[in-house]
């Protein structure tokens, strides 16, 4: 298993190079799989607004490249004083490959500064198994 540490660290880093151009908010985020590995991703805006994406999309987008498609944990981070919880549509997306215990880290510059779990921040939630039942 990935370090919180290191997975602090990667989110930090892909946060860096987020494209924000638009709100200057800069967010990263990094899956650490069951096995270890990391894949991260940095929101991507765009002139026409809606069509930006989330960081949260583009380590999801990663790791499925990558071969994976389990979340062991996940950290976001972003700056200013509030929490940076993940929108409503990325629960949505982590809970595609996520268990409702999985841990999802809050994290600012200083480091993690809340961890809820997934069924925390998207309780009752809809997901692939809702499928077997037709
Ligand atoms: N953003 C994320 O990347 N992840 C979140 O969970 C919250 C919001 C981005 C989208 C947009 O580029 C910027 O933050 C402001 O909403």
């Amino acid at each position: 298993m990935a370090s919180l540490d290191t997975l602090f660290e990667a989110a930090k880093a892909i946060q860096a190079k987020a494209y924000a151009p638009y709100s200057r908010f800069k967010v990263g985020a990094a899956i650490a799989t069951p096995d270890g590995r990391i894949f991260t991703g940095c929101n991507v805006e765009n002139a026409a607004y809606p069509v930006g994406s989330c960081a949260e999309a583009g380590a999801i987008s990663a790791m499925i490249v990558g071969g994976e498609s389990r979340i062991a944990e996940i950290v976001v981070m972003g700056d200013g004083e509030h929490l940076v919880t993940p929108c409503g549509g990325c629960r949505q997306r982590i809970r595609e490959f996520a268990g409702p215990d999985t841990p999802i880290h809050i994290a600012g510059p200083e480091g993690i500064r809340k961890r809820f779990t997934l069924a925390e921040l998207l309780p009752f939630s809809f997901g692939p198994d809702n499928l077997t039942d037709r």
